[in-house]
């Protein structure tokens, strides 16, 4: 059993994205950019693969005229494709523009930043010396990182370690300076040589800034890259309900890229600067929004699970009333044993939130705030509020109940890199299988879903010659129109197994000499490695019910 929790599994997943031409690093050939990935020739196909399985199920392939399992009640789908700089009022109305901040703090000796909550330390003593050492390393790293920089700060050779006396576990840097027991005077930053390098914590708002027009220069131009596509599909619910012949319940979808200016990106394409969403904003009578969070969380949890992640690598994670936002009356996180994680460590790959109406009310009356159970305007000190709304009116009428209301908001968000990383972890396997003189061969293979497999089937003629190229290019034109496939006829037929098992591809189909005889091709299963003759004239047919 391959252990999947382990940074060296992780660094040959990473390894193969590069190699194969999933993942690339932004700019790479000079140097790279901190937080931006490229998606390469097979990892474009993968995670589009991904984005269209997702419009699929959740809203081109809904049936609306039936109540899924599970759902109070049948409900409509539609989608929305909204610009990535808006008009900048969006930002102060939703809320960023004020709380859109993570803590940040500065190393002035090593000139790095670090995010406040991702800082651990435990104190440390030798020989009267006391210092709070600092990591930013996470999972299993943390601990021993930690014991190396004691080492290295009290001047200790590797059979002095024990020498070291430690007062208690890791524990959150921004907990031990709130709680006292340690000031920044004592710390000792995670890349510093002298503690007292770390500058006081600093709020650091993550929306990308940018100025629209030629002249741009006051205040006025100011623009951001939207940090959620949620926005979009919030200042369009009037549009759409106009427009097109939606009824409450009913769900807005949408599919782009966002960008957040992290502080620290981390762990491959887990926390980039920009990437993208797939979010639904789903909008019901207020009386019915428990019945249908519910819904979206199961709904969106199975998701996953139809697609091959492993159940005992996910996790669906309700939030405590102390974790929830504001807003928010009930949130869940599906989330994922990524191996890059400490084991019991898990990463998010999607929120189901039921926001209630903070959102729509948001537009219309200006930035609410929380006060006393109650959502307010919240006002500055002229009593005016301090982010005015649209002034447009939100709110749905029903005709058939004749009332008139605030839909409430259930909101499945979930990142298609993120999900994407999970795939192409969780497929990642190890194993042996016998090569064509039968002695085992270790290989790399790519377990993924068919739906979400860059390439479906691949063609090999066994050799260059005797009219098998022939046979199998009119198959891969076959095929071609209904899949992704590809035709290889380079090397032996074992290196083209083999390329195609780190590509995750499920099918290859083999034109030998007894095809030629009588129109049968070898198909060989990824997975089982089960090798079977079918007709040749049944393959197209044969892969398309595969993949449905
Ligand atoms: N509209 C709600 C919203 O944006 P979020 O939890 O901040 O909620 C939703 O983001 C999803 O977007 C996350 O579950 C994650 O999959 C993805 N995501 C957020 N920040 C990300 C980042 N820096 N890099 C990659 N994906 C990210």
């Amino acid at each position: 059993m391959q252990n999947p929790n382990d940074q060296s599994r992780m660094d040959r997943i990473v390894s193969l994205a590069k190699r194969r031409g999933f993942i690339f690093q932004s700019s790479e050939i000079y140097g790279g950019l901190n937080g931006f990935w490229d998606y390469g020739p097979l990892g474009v196909a993968l995670k589009r693969n991904l984005k269209d399985a997702w419009w699929h199920d959740m809203v081109a392939g809904h049936d609306e005229l039936a109540a899924p399992t599970g759902a109070p009640s049948a409900y409509e789908m539609t989608g929305l494709d909204c610009t990535i700089i808006m008009h900048p009022q969006v930002w102060k109305c939703s809320g960023h523009f004020d709380l859109f901040h993570d803590w940040m703090i500065d190393c002035r000796e090593s000139k790095r930043r670090y995010r406040y909550d991702h800082l651990h330390g435990r104190w440390a003593a030798h020989r009267g010396k006391k210092v709070f050492v600092t990591t930013d390393a996470s999972g299993d790293d943390a601990a021993p990182e930690t014991v190396a920089r004691a080492q290295k700060f009290f001047g200790l050779r590797a059979k002095q370690v024990d020498e070291i006396e430690w007062g208690g576990g890791l524990e959150p840097l921004q907990e031990a300076i709130a709680a006292g027991s340690a000031t920044l005077a004592d710390v000792l930053g995670p890349d510093a040589a002298a503690p007292g390098s770390l500058t006081e914590p600093r709020e650091f708002n993550l929306m990308f800034e940018t100025r629209i027009g030629a002249l741009a220069g006051d205040d006025d131009d100011r623009a951001f890259l939207r940090p959620e596509t949620a926005q979009g599909i919030f200042v369009n619910f009037k549009n759409v309900l106009d427009t097109s012949r939606v009824r409450v319940p009913f769900g807005i979808a949408q599919v782009g890229k966002s960008f957040r200016n992290e502080i620290t990106p981390r762990n491959f394409t887990f926390r980039s600067r920009e990437f993208e969403q797939m979010e639904i904003e789903f909008f019901c009578r207020p009386a019915d929004s428990a019945a249908w969070y519910r819904y979206w969380r199961d709904r969106r949890w199975r998701w996953y699970l139809d697609l091959g992640l492993t159940e005992g690598r996910l996790q669906l994670r309700e939030h405590g009333k102390d974790e929830l936002s504001h807003y928010s009356v009930g949130t869940a996180d599906i989330e994922y044993a990524f191996p890059f994680l400490a084991a019991g460590e898990f990463g998010e790959l999607e929120g189901i939130a039921h926001r209630g109406d903070f959102d729509l009310r948001s537009h219309m009356e200006g930035k609410l705030v929380r006060r006393d159970g109650e959502l307010v305007v919240e006002t500055g000190v002229d009593g005016k509020p301090r982010h005015k709304g649209s002034g447009k009116d939100l709110s749905y009428f029903d005709d058939v109940t004749r009332e008139r209301y605030v839909p409430h908001v259930i909101e499945p968000s979930a990142g298609a890199d993120r999900a994407t990383l999970a795939f192409l972890c969780d497929a990642y396997h190890e194993d042996e299988v016998p090569d064509e003189d039968g002695k085992p061969r270790s290989r790399t293979v790519l377990k993924l879903h068919p739906r979400l497999a860059p390439v479906k089937a691949a063609i090999l003629p066994l050799v260059k010659k005797d009219g098998m190229p022939e046979v199998a290019i009119d198959l891969y034109r076959k095929l071609k129109p209904h899949m992704a496939c590809q035709y290889d006829e380079k090397g032996s037929v074992g290196r083209r197994y083999a390329r195609q098992d780190e590509a995750g591809t499920p099918w290859c189909l083999t034109i030998d000499g007894q095809t030629l005889a009588d129109r049968t091709v070898t198909l060989r299963d990824r997975d089982s490695l089960t090798q079977e003759r079918v007709a040749i004239d049944e393959v197209v047919a044969m892969l398309r019910d595969n993949l449905r």
